[in-house]
């Protein structure tokens, strides 16, 4: 199993960052894949529109742990506009690549971001921003 993975995602899959549960979160995203059933879910802090912390659970594949991990790593410190814009595919770089069957694993995490983006929008009295996924998971094969 390893030699399809890059170290990167090795690395974040048996040593995954932010890990764990932000009580009162001020937006929290979850997610599922419905054909693999795996869940992921992220709270953020935000403070003046800034992620100042971020944390996630995911029960699902190694790839889905990696991918969290690393997206939780890319929208700390930046503001929504900002994390709004990390997509899946800057996920899987970042991560020294997914194999392609495994790319819809990526797309959890930026749905998870979104979700959580636009609940504190919600509760901010905003608009939700819209979510465009397409690649998401529906659409692609879960091994
Ligand atoms: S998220 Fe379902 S196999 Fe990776």
């Amino acid at each position: 199993m390893t030699g399809v993975y890059s170290e990167k995602v090795m690395e974040h899959f048996r040593n995954p960052r932010n890990v764990g549960v932000i009580e009162d979160a001020d937006g929290v995203g979850e997610v599922g894949n419905p054909v693999c059933g795996d869940i992921m879910k992220i709270y953020l802090r935000i403070e003046n529109n800034r992620i100042t912390d971020v944390k996630f659970q995911t029960f699902g594949c190694g790839a889905a742990i990696a991918s969290s991990s690393m997206a939780t790593e890319l929208v700390k410190g930046k503001t929504l506009e900002e994390a709004w814009e990390i997509s899946n595919r800057a996920v899987a770089e970042a991560l020294e690549g997914l194999p392609p069957i495994k790319m819809h694993c990526s797309v959890l995490a930026e749905e998870a971001i979104h979700k959580a983006i636009n609940e504190y929008r919600k509760k901010q009295g905003l608009e939700p921003w819209a979510e465009e996924h397409p690649h998401s998971h529906d659409d692609l094969e879960c091994a």
